[in-house]
């Protein structure tokens, strides 16, 4: 039998992976934005907040007596198809980049309701609280990416259409 504190353990542990990857995602796009320099800032601005929520799954272990120290290996698969999509050299990777990152944000929302549902019936509701708050960070990125789409998009058709083929840096 497996408590499910154990498996809010483990939840957990993926949490703090899948908030690294996060993080090494956006860092990897920030390098290569530009000319949507809106994007660019709130993709600056959600590396701190995942660096935050990272701090606060590792806060969730402490209090449950543990740590991230399991290797977990389900979220790097997941994110190795990440890494070639933010990696592809095309000129619509904009578009792209933002389609990923609105169906990534909906991923750890998912994450967060399947924790915080676990930490309630592991009899944590602080662990749950701390949890809420991420989750509201990640509902808030998502409405903001969902607003932003179609204007990324049509931002891109236009500059397409004018010649400026170069969406990225390099
Ligand atoms: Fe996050």
């Amino acid at each position: 039998m497996t408590h499910p504190k154990d498996v809010l353990i483990d939840w957990l542990r993926d949490a703090h992976a899948m908030e690294s990857q996060a993080v090494e995602m956006l860092e990897r796009q920030v390098d290569r934005i530009e000319n949507y320099p809106d994007l660019l800032v709130k993709a600056r601005e959600h590396i701190e907040v995942s660096k935050r929520q990272a701090d606060r799954v590792r806060q969730c272990l402490k209090m449950l007596g543990t740590d991230t120290s399991s290797i977990k290996t389900g979220i790097g698969m997941l994110m190795g198809n990440a890494q070639s999509l933010s990696g592809v050299f095309a000129s619509d990777e904009i578009v792209k980049a933002s389609v990923f990152n609105y169906a990534f944000e909906h991923f750890e929302i998912a994450n967060y309701r399947a924790m915080i549902a676990a930490a309630t019936t592991a009899g944590q509701p602080e662990i749950a609280r701390i949890l809420q708050q991420s989750l509201d960070e990640e509902v808030e990125m998502a409405g903001w990416l969902e607003q932003r789409l179609p204007q990324v998009t049509a931002t891109f058709l236009a500059r397409r259409e004018a010649g400026a083929t170069v969406e990225a840096k390099r």
